[in-house]
């Protein structure tokens, strides 16, 4: 139901992987659970098919008024469309893009977001969450473009796990989301029309490895599919930065009347 992504002490990282099973149409996903003594944050929580099984899960390590932050790294709907059933449930604030503030309250009920949403700035933040000896560190990477216009993948520290959101994302029936990927190449193929097609361009692709090339990324744990550890790390980073993708392939023949 649950895998555990990484445990020290009282910090652990949660990844729940097989909560689309009852929804037939819908695409698998991946919520993550990041707790940190009896606090902790929930990062793309997904749609309403996800919430049950991610909020028992929430509960048995700390109750909900103890949660601390709810984390969209964009505002698809397999992101966030649960989104009003945490704000009746928890008295998180959620953090998203500026670019995302004013659109996600669409996902709720009038009035349930007042006050509640944080819009993080394009640059990113290093985010305190947490109160008193309690407080955590997660870092809000700028991903823009990768898919979303505004569009952020959070980093912890502690962990050295990169919540990648949409990009390192794997499909198809060959896939077990539960098993993480050490090697990239026979993992590709689960990869590639997904991201051509998804991402926005090389330049976003490449200006993105950059960045994350110097940091120690244990693990890139993505909103679908496996999360990819040791050496699938960096040959995912060296993968996406030659990747042709979005409007690097489009021309005039993707832009005609049809017929
Ligand atoms: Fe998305
Ligand atoms: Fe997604």
């Amino acid at each position: 139901m649950s895998i555990e992504l990484f445990r020290q002490d009282r910090h652990a990282c949660v990844m729940f992987a097989r909560l689309g099973d009852e929804g037939g149409d819908a695409v698998q996903s991946n919520q993550f659970l990041l707790v940190n003594g009896s606090t902790g944050a929930i990062l793309d929580p997904g749609g309403n098919i996800a919430y049950h099984e991610l909020y028992l899960g929430m509960s048995a390590f700390f109750p909900p008024h103890k949660l601390a932050a709810i984390l969209a790294s964009h505002a698809d709907p397999d992101i966030i469309a649960s989104l009003d059933r945490w704000m009746t449930a928890t008295e998180a604030p959620v953090y998203i893009s500026r670019v995302w503030e004013r659109f996600a309250p669409h996902f709720c009920k009038p009035g349930k977001t007042a006050g509640r949403i944080v819009g993080l700035p394009d640059a990113g933040e290093r985010l305190r969450l947490g109160t008193g000896d309690e407080r955590f560190e997660l870092w809000a990477l700028p991903a823009h473009f990768l898919h979303a216009e505004g569009n952020f993948q959070f980093y912890d520290p502690v962990s050295r796990i990169l919540f990648s959101g949409d990009l390192g994302a794997s499909m198809g029936v060959s896939l077990n989301p539960e098993q993480a990927v050490t090697s990239l190449a026979a993992h590709i193929p689960r990869m590639e029309g997904f991201h051509r097609r998804y991402m926005v361009s090389n330049k976003v692709l490449r200006l993105w490895a950059a960045m994350v090339r110097p940091l120690d990324i244990q693990m890139i744990a993505p909103q679908h599919g496996a999360p990819m550890v040791g050496a699938a790390v960096g040959e995912f980073i060296d993968w996406v930065e030659q990747l042709a993708c979005g409007i690097d392939l489009f021309g005039a023949g993707n832009y005609r009347v049809p017929g």
